[in-house]
């Protein structure tokens, strides 16, 4: 428990002045983001990216379950392609070796929650309780009154790792030289990375390579999170498919896609329809939201590698029926100026890894 718990509060001490690493593993590509604190300015220190599907002898933009070696191999080359100097560091836990989800509860306020959770838990998270960390939080609480009286609806957001995923990654960390890092589930990074305290309510869908997520924070901490298969990898091989060209070609035209090119209307055509089931699920997933808070919710942010094919956000906007905003985490700390362009370019593919390392500045 105790491992976890800071996932959903944290604020335990490092010292930023010396650099801090954030590490994203995705399933197609590893991240990371170095800043540090200069002059009491969040500043970027050094940013890199390392496909993974080379060190499983497939192509680059495929997903790939990497063993332990190839893992670590593949850390230890970005670490060191991207001069990363940083001595701490944290770590985004992919939310493909997690479990996320929101339950209701009937309880009274003053009710031990704890034992109910569990009970819940075991209800809900696909493997037993023995085999996971578990935390959770109280998000919302609604009254409401019926027959037999007062009954309050409490609503609580359950997290849960596999262990044997913690074990891994722990390893791994240690094989990086990073010993022990503050650790939370990639949901939590992606947040921070993009959070303005300004905004009370926000909403995050992140386009990878295996899983479209969609989060919705109040005053920057998880509400509501909501998963599906769709991502990247799926929208090359469909792209495969309908040019009739093979996996690695597809990665590369849509990689490079702009909307000039002559077969770019059957790319984009191959592209959205991926996406379509899961950008109307999102859109579901709001409106009940927001039917049951009362809150709206104008615009969306995007972000993941995903984010950068073009139109995909004139196509999210279509299906939401809100504006979209691509992210740019990186406006979040301080670079030279002459980099800013490349920054808005690949500013979607770092929330995490940024989102991540901002953890030690709070
Ligand atoms: N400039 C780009 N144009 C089009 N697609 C891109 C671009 N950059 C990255 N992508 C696509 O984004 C996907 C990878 O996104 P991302 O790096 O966010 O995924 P991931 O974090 O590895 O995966 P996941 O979050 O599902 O674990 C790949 O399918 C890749 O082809
Ligand atoms: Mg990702």
């Amino acid at each position: 428990m105790t491992f976890l718990s800071n996932i959903f509060a944290s604020n335990e001490s490092g010292s930023p002045s010396n650099g801090v690493v954030g590490i994203d593993i995705g399933s197609s590509s590893i991240k990371v983001v170095e800043l540090q604190e200069r002059k009491g300015v969040i500043t970027l220190v050094t940013y890199g990216e390392v496909q993974l599907g080379p060190y499983a002898a497939k192509p680059l933009g495929e997903s790939v379950v990497l063993e332990a070696r190839q893992e670590q191999e593949a850390l230890v080359d970005v670490i060191r392609e991207s001069a990363v100097k940083a001595r701490g560091a944290v770590f985004a836990m992919p939310l493909s070796s997690s479990f996320v989800t929101n339950v209701s509860i009937e309880a009274d306020a003053d009710a031990e929650l704890g034992a109910m959770v569990r009970v819940e838990a075991r209800k809900v998270i696909p493997a037993s309780l023995s085999e996971v960390t578990l935390d959770w939080a109280e998000v919302e609480t609604t009254s409401a009154k019926d027959k037999k009286g007062e009954k309050t609806k409490r609503d609580i957001l359950i997290a849960a790792i596999q262990n044997s995923a913690l074990e891994r990654f722990k390893v791994l960390m240690q094989f990086a030289g990073l010993t022990k890092p503050p650790t939370e589930i990639e949901c939590f990074s992606a947040i921070r990375g993009l959070f303005d305290s300004d905004e009370e309510n926000m909403v995050l869908i992140d386009i990878g390579a295996v899983s479209s997520k969609l989060y919705i924070a109040r005053k920057g901490l998880l509400m509501r999170m909501h998963r599906i298969r769709a991502g990247g990898t799926i929208a090359t091989k469909r792209i495969a498919e309908v040019l009739e060209i093979d996996f690695e070609e597809a990665e590369q035209l849509k990689y490079n896609a702009n909307k000039g090119m002559d077969n770019f209307s059957d790319m984009k055509r191959a592209h959205n329809s991926s996406y379509d089931r899961a950008f109307r699920e999102f859109n579901q997933v709001l409106r009940e939201y927001e039917d049951k808070t009362g809150i709206k919710f104008s615009s969306v942010y995007l972000s993941g590698g995903g984010a950068s094919f073009p139109g995909v956000d004139a196509h999210l906007k279509e299906v939401l029926g809100r504006d979209v905003v691509t992210a740019n985490p990186f406006s979040k700390v301080a670079y030279p100026a002459f980099m800013e362009d490349t920054m808005k370019e690949i500013g979607p593919s770092f929330t995490v890894a940024l989102g991540a390392a901002l953890r030690l500045f709070e």
